[in-house]
């Protein structure tokens, strides 16, 4: 499997998925959206595949977010349009896979970055991971199921306070909040992701795949939930304050927001 924008390598049943964008902090653009979904659809159908990890390039981020750049420009067809594929391909398709998905997560996991994260099964965190979702600061909200799989996570007032912040919080107290399973020192991120690989991957693949299905059948009475936030999502970028916030942060100042 060859991707310009991921590693990929696999041994013992284990695979390890790595973004490789460092450059731009490994921001999700459509590209890197679209080989991450062609690559883990192929994981999920490959049986010598039995659990994957999932990780960014660098000591710095694991995801920083949905790439900025590509969507300051668009409107409110493009933006619902934006937020209902990446559901469909990337976001919603993980959480349904058969094989696990382990987020390592290497640093700073942002908007996109840390709803990528929650919809993996399990996530571990690095102690210098930073976690949030700055939607609102740029006067967008959380599109690729934010709004709904932290609420699940953290809970609804701890979920209000973070999005409506869009502040970051660190590894420490994602863990105290239940956001991530573990917290380890970077050095270590990757071993204690491949302990808990080693032991998922001597369980039934069949089993397993039949226990996250089940898994996810509770939350099935959710899935409105989804359609509002790509609803909302594509609204925001009818707003004022959707253009004043991306193009302060492409012009690296602080937005003004009028509140249109
Ligand atoms: N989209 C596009 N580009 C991004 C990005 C994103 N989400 N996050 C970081 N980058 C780019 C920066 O523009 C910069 O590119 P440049 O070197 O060509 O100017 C590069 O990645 C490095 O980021 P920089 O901001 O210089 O690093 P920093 O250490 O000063 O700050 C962050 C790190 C994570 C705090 C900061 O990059 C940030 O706030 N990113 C946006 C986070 C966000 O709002 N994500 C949600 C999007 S919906």
């Amino acid at each position: 499997m060859n991707y310009a924008h991921l590693k990929v390598s696999s041994k013992d049943f284990i695979a390890i998925v790595t973004i490789n964008r460092p450059d731009k902090l490994n921001a999700l653009n459509i590209e890197v959206i679209d080989q991450l979904s062609k690559c883990l659809t192929q994981l999920n159908h490959d049986e010598s595949v039995r659990c994957i990890i999932l990780t960014g390039e660098g000591q710095k981020a694991f995801v920083a977010g949905a790439d900025i750049s590509e969507f300051a420009g668009f409107s409110v067809k493009n933006g619902r349009e934006l937020s209902a594929s990446g559901h469909k391909k990337l976001f919603s398709m993980i959480e349904e896979m058969n094989t696990p998905v382990i987020a390592a997560i290497n640093g700073f996991a942002l908007g996109g970055g840390l709803e990528l994260a929650m919809s993996c099964h399990i996530r571990i965190a690095s102690e210098n991971a930073r976690m949030g979702l700055p939607e609102v600061s740029l006067g967008v909200i959380p599109g690729y199921g934010g709004t709904q799989r932290l609420t699940k996570l953290v809970g609804k007032g701890r979920a209000f306070e973070m999005i409506t912040t869009a502040q970051m919080i660190d590894a420490n107290t994602a863990l105290n909040h239940g956001l991530v399973n573990h917290m380890v020192p970077l050095d270590e991120l990757l071993q204690k992701a491949h302990n808990i690989a080693s032991k998922i991957v001597k369980n039934s693949p069949t089993a397993i795949g039949y226990a996250i299905q089940a898994v996810n059948a509770g939350d099935e009475g959710g899935l409105e939930g989804y359609e509002h936030e790509i609803h909302l999502f594509g609204e925001a970028f009818g707003s004022e304050d959707f253009k004043e916030g991306t193009t302060a942060f492409l012009e690296k100042r602080k937005p003004e927001f009028k509140g249109k």
